[in-house]
Order: C-alpha cells, then sequence, then structure tokens
C-alpha cells in the first residue's frame, strides 16, 4: 500500500500549543489521564455522567446499558428525549439570534439563519410532513443537495420521529431506487435542481426516474424549489415545499422517542454488491456527535465551523446536521464544488466568514496542494485556529502542507478516524493534549476501547499490522444493518474473534506510543476520494451490461484521489482492438456511472478473454492489483490455470 510506505518512514512530532493547551475544552492533561482511567474502570458511570450532562431528556432514563440480546446492544433504554429538541429548543432562552446556518450559495450569495429562525423552519416543515401523514417509524428518503433545507428536512423527521435516510445527491436512479426500496421510504424530499460549479444537477428528473423503476412504497414527493427550470409534474404524488410549509402552525410538538427509536438509515458499501443501511438510535448517536463535536474540535461559543462534507455522507450527519447544531454552534454550509470558480474558492470562504475550525478530507488538501501555495498565501487565513481531516489516510506530505501552510504552525490538526457505524470519531489527538504525528490519527478517544488484534483476538503491537476493532461496545455505535440483522452481526462482531469486538473493517498498526496508524480496508472496499465504494456494488454493474461476461474491480493508489477504480472486463463479444475498444471503454464507464453514479466511475478499463483465476475458479485479485499499477508481474503465477492472459490485462485502451 502507497500509505504503508509512507508512514513506516514518518517520525516527526508536533506538541500541542501553549494556547491550546490552556483553554481545551477536555480540560488540562489531568483532566484527560483521569477521564481516561475514570472510562476504564468505571465504563458505565462514564458514559452515563455524559449522557446525563450533555443531552436534554424528556425523561431520564435509570437503566444506562443493557447487553442481553448482545450484540444488539442497548443504551439508556428507558429514557425518552428528542434529537431535533436538543438541536434547537434548547438553545432558544439563550442563544435564539445567535447565528445558527450561513449558507453560502455556488455563485456566491451568503444568507443567514438564527437557531429560533432555523426552529422555525423546522417546526413548520415537521407540521407539514405530519399534515402528510408521516409519523413516528416512517422512513423518509432526503435525495437533496448541499442546501440549508437538506438540515431543516433531516431535522423535522427527527422531530416528528421519522426515519429519514439520506442519499447523496450524485448517486443514479438506480442507486437511488435500490435505497428507497430497501427502506420502504412512503416519502422523498428532493430540490427541483442543484447548482454545483455553475451546472445543473437535475435531481427531481432522476428521483422521477427512479419511482418509475419501482418503489412503490412511496406515496408523495416533496420538491423544494431551488431553481426557476421547467419541473416536471405527478399531480397528486408531487408536492411543492413552500406550499406545503407556508400555512403551517410556528410550532410543532416534537415526538418524545425512546433512547433506543432510530433516528436514521445512512447506506453505505461493504464486500457483497448490496449496500448496507447503517441503523443509528436516538440517544446513543446524539451523544457521540455531542461529545465528539465539543472536544474533538474544542468547539467554543464564538467560533465559526465549517466542514465540506456533504449531508449524503456520515460526516454530514454527524458533523453538520447533528453535532454542531445540539452544541448550539455557528457554522457554515457551502452548495458548491470546492474548486469553483477557481482553487481559491475555499480559502476565499474561510477569509470571508472568518472560520475558525475547518474540517475536510485529504483528497482534498491533496487536489488543492496541486495548485501552488500562492493560492491560499494570497487570502487571510489567520481566523484559522483548529484544522481536522476525515475519509482515509492523509498522507505526510499533505498532512505538512495543511500544518504549514494553511494553519501556518499555529493550527493543531484533527486527524479522526472513524466510520459511518460508528457514528461519531472514535480516533483523534484531542487538541491541546495529545502530541500529533503526521499521518497517525493517533488515540481513542476516552471511552472507546480500541486495539489493533490478529485473526484470533489476541493484541498485537509493534510494527506488524492487524485488524482494527473495538472491544467494548459505545454509545453512538450502529444498531443493526436494516433489515438484516444476520448481516450485522456476522459483519461486525464475527465468531472467529469471540463475537464480542466490534471489528471496524480496517487494518492498523500501533506504534510504541500506542498510537494508531490506519493502513486500508480488509475487506473488498475501495476507498475514493474519500468516498466508500465497494469492488463487487461496481461489479454487478458491469455485469448487468448485457455485453459483459465478467468482470473483477480493484483499486489503483491515486495522488489525488487515494484509489482510483480500475476494472477488469470479459466480454460476450470477441476481444476488441483499437478504436472499438476505446468506444466499448467509455461505453462502460458512462454505464457504472448511469448504474451507481459518477463516483463509482471506472478510470481504467481493461478487456481480456479471462480473468486470472487459481484451478479452484477463485480471482487472483493481488495479481489484478499489480496489474492495475502496472508493476513488473514479480508474484507466483504458477498456480493460474491461463497465465496468457496476464499479457492481455496488462494493456490498456488508450
Ligand atoms: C472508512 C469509513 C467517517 C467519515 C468518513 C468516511 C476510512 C476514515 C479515516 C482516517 C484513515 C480513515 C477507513 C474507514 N477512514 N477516516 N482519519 N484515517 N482512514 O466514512 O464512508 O463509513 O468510511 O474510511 O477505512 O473504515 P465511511
Amino acid at each position: 500500500m502507497q500509505h504503508f510506505d509512507s508512514v513506516l518512514k514518518e517520525n516527526r512530532i508536533f506538541k500541542p500549543s501553549d494556547d491550546f493547551r490552556q483553554a481545551a475544552n477536555i480540560g488540562q492533561l489531568e483532566d484527560y489521564q483521569n477521564l481516561w482511567e475514570f472510562a476504564d474502570k468505571d465504563y458505565l458511570q462514564y458514559w452515563a455522567d455524559l449522557a446525563r450532562d450533555l443531552i436534554s431528556w424528556k425523561k431520564p432514563f435509570m437503566t444506562i446499558f443493557d447487553d442481553s440480546n448482545a450484540p444488539f446492544y442497548k443504551w439508556f433504554p428507558d429514557g425518552k428525549l428528542n434529537v431535533s429538541y436538543n438541536c434547537l429548543d434548547r438553545h432558544l432562552p439563550d442563544k435564539g439570534n445567535k447565528t445558527a446556518l450561513i449558507f453560502e450559495s455556488d455563485f456566491g450569495q451568503v444568507s443567514s439563519f438564527s437557531y429560533a429562525q432555523l426552529h422555525n423552519r423546522v417546526c413548520r416543515f415537521g407540521n407539514a410532513l405530519r399534515e402528510l401523514g408521516i409519523g413516528k417509524g416512517d422512513r423518509v428518503v432526503i435525495y437533496m443537495p448541499m442546501l440549508v433545507e437538506a438540515v431543516i428536512a433531516m431535522q423535522a423527521c427527527a422531530r416528528i420521529g421519522a426515519v429519514h435516510s439520506v442519499v447523496f445527491g450524485g448517486f443514479s436512479a438506480g442507486a437511488l431506487r435500490d435505497r428507497i426500496e430497501d427502506a420502504g421510504a412512503k416519502l422523498v424530499i428532493t430540490a427541483n435542481g442543484g447548482l454545483r460549479g455553475g451546472k445543473i444537477i437535475p435531481l427531481k428528473e432522476t428521483v422521477d426516474e427512479a419511482l418509475d423503476m419501482g418503489c412503490p412504497t412511496v406515496e408523495n414527493v416533496v420538491v423544494y424549489y431551488r431553481l426557476n427550470i421547467d419541473t416536471a409534474w405527478r399531480n397528486g404524488r408531487d408536492l411543492w415545499w413552500h406550499e406545503l410549509s407556508k400555512h403551517q402552525p410556528e410550532f410543532c410538538e416534537p415526538e418524545w422517542m425512546n433512547s433506543e427509536d432510530p433516528l436514521f438509515i445512512l447506506y453505505t458499501s461493504g464486500s457483497t454488491g448490496k449496500p448496507k443501511g447503517i441503523v443509528h438510535s436516538s440517544a446513543g448517536y446524539l451523544l457521540g456527535a455531542i461529545n465528539t463535536f465539543r472536544n474533538v474540535f474544542d468547539n467554543k461559543p464564538n467560533d465559526v465551523y465549517w466542514c465540506t462534507a456533504d449531508v449524503g455522507w456520515i460526516t454530514g450527519h454527524s458533523y453538520v446536521c447533528y453535532g454542531p447544531l445540539a452544541n448550539g454552534a455557528t457554522q457554515v454550509i457551502y452548495e458548491g464544488v470546492p474548486s469553483y470558480p477557481d482553487p481559491g474558492r475555499i480559502w476565499r470562504i474561510i477569509q470571508r466568514h472568518k472560520i475558525n475550525v475547518f474540517y475536510t478530507s485529504p483528497t482534498l488538501i491533496r487536489s488543492l496542494t496541486r495548485v501552488g501555495d500562492w493560492i491560499p498565501n494570497k487570502y487571510d487565513l489567520s481566523s484559522l485556529r483548529l484544522l481536522g481531516s476525515v475519509g482515509e489516510p492523509i498522507n505526510p506530505s499533505a498532512w505538512m502542507w495543511l500544518y504549514e501552510v494553511i494553519g501556518k504552525e499555529r493550527c493543531p490538526i484533527v486527524d479522526t478516524w472513524w466510520q459511518t457505524e460508528t457514528g461519531s470519531i472514535m480516533l483523534s489527538p484531542l487538541p491541546g493534549i495529545n502530541s500529533m504525528k503526521p499521518g497517525s490519527c493517533a488515540l481513542p478517544l476516552p471511552g472507546i476501547m480500541a486495539d489493533v488484534v490478529d485473526e484470533t483476538g489476541q493484541r498485537i503491537s509493534g510494527q506488524s499490522g492487524g485488524l482494527l476493532v473495538i472491544k467494548r461496545p459505545f454509545p453512538s455505535m450502529l444498531r443493526t444493518i436494516w433489515n438484516d440483522d444476520k448481516r450485522y452481526q456476522a459483519t461486525y462482531f464475527p465468531a472467529e474473534l469471540g463475537g464480542k469486538y466490534y471489528v471496524a473493517g480496517d487494518s492498523a498498526h500501533r506504534d510504541e506510543d500506542g498510537y494508531f496508524w490506519i493502513l486500508g480496508r480488509t475487506d473488498d472496499v475501495l476507498n475514493v476520494s474519500g468516498h466508500r465504494l465497494g469492488t463487487m456494488e461496481i461489479e454487478s454493474a458491469l455485469v448487468a451490461n448485457p455485453q459483459v461476461a465478467e468482470a473483477a474491480v480493484v483499486g489503483r493508489p491515486d495522488e489525488i484521489k487515494g484509489e482510483a477504480v480500475v476494472a477488469f472486463v470479459v466480454l460476450n463479444t470477441a476481444l476488441p482492438e483499437g478504436q472499438e475498444a476505446r468506444d466499448l471503454a467509455e461505453q462502460l464507464k458512462q454505464w457504472v456511472s448511469k448504474e451507481i453514479g459518477k463516483i463509482a466511475r471506472p478510470e481504467d478499463i481493461r478487456f481480456a478473454e479471462n480473468l486470472p483465476k487459481t484451478r479452484s475458479g477463485k480471482i487472483m485479485r493481488r495479481l489484478l492489483r499489480s496489474i492495475a499499477k502496472n508493476e513488473v508481474i514479480t508474484q507466483d503465477v504458477s498456480t493460474l490455470e491461463n497465465p496468457q492472459i496476464i499479457g492481455q490485462l496488462q494493456r490498456q485502451v488508450l
């Protein structure tokens, strides 16, 4: 692995500055150490104290934890609360006029919403949803651009107890249909279009297409009017957001939920072709989001915070929609593309809104380092005080660039490791407390019992890598896979490791200071620009094309995206050559974009008469990964049934 080599050589250490240390939310070093010890010794009490401090309960819980049906754990099961109440209502007495959201549109228009205004919008929209007959437990799919309304829709669902499932606006009609059907959604919320980089994204059209392919459970589509464009309409099914909300009362009584009632489902890729609907709870999830936002991002009352993630991903759930609002923070939401209309856009946004805390992804950082330091250097970035990274390992060189050029060696960087499944940050340096090593996501947060073990569950230390596990359940963890309890148990609590450890699906190693270095996935999941893509998902999409007989997909290290998709394809017809091969490769790339979404589009497609298989019929993926990198093949191919096809697989379509 590309990152593996680079991190093993890394030995720089950066200490937190005194200023930061003195004011850190988590407290001083002793407080942190005490917290760690407390969490270790009195694990349940540690979480119970936090849950009582950080959440406003309608009915306090008496039971902290229930593991009688492990690994289907329950946290604070007899408590009642409402997540939207915790994000909005409780701030109204003293922070009603504080800015909650600052929205900057694709073309640079800015609007802002106070907590009171946001509350008003969420209440009215919540009432509108209730009028449509949506209530507790109903599933609502949200397919929206990055707008304030996406957050309002999520909050409104949370308010009335509906389970939202946000589908990233870049997914195709087919992928959207699969998710709507799996969730059994009654309602879809969308916009008549989105704007990205000056281009119109026809989201409503994609919804129409998805619903034409199936989705019998969907009764209505609510459409936010974003753009002055013609919008195809189905009378009786489609409803305008503004018309529904106009006459709604300004207060919407929250639905008081049990701690364990699901808050949302979010689909993510796994090692089979079918995406997993990750189910998160109300109380445990909220606790994770509040606690980590407060401590990892060290949120201060006057901070302006900006996370570049889309609400279609878990980062946008925990660190745009829920964590910042539950903490009463001020944040920026940006509609568009980071490099539009020029590569200075990101830095202009930071300068314009005087951003203090900036949370982004390695892929974005890598794309920005390319264009040269003179671009960020043109802008006043002195408001920044903390930087964060998430989604994939950050290469030490990108880390150093962020630290020196953007943070001017003043701002700590929190390299946060977590997953859709964990709901909130698990590993990260705590700013002001832990020293930072470029490329390492440092240490588990207090209360997170992470470790690295071998295939039998034995602890591994030193240079060798192993499986990243979390040894005790924690409140913000997923509760199950929607409609698939068996897959939940088999994937995350495999029997080989005793069935008790949460297995993340990543490999990692810990250094002599106990710092974690993430090496990559252990399953067939790729990380393209910080987005998880199952190789099987892409393979099934390819094989669904009538011209394709067989396909194998692997990742290839990519300087900007982290990994790029390479597909090896066997056709139903003769091996194509020249122009024919080029046309077919292009057709298949478009096919995958259409089947799944642009993010899954293969960068390289190679044709062969067969795939490299062992005598038992297993595809040799390791060999394909070498071929994809254009490496000289040194590995043993004697078990290969058909060694002559290597030459074909090596041939790129140029
Ligand atoms: C996978 C989870 C959690 C939000 C974004 C992605 C990789 C995530 C890091 C990091 C190294 C990381 C892991 C993980 N990953 N953060 N700081 N360092 N790797 O969420 O789509 O559920 O993907 O992203 O491989 O398993 P996700």
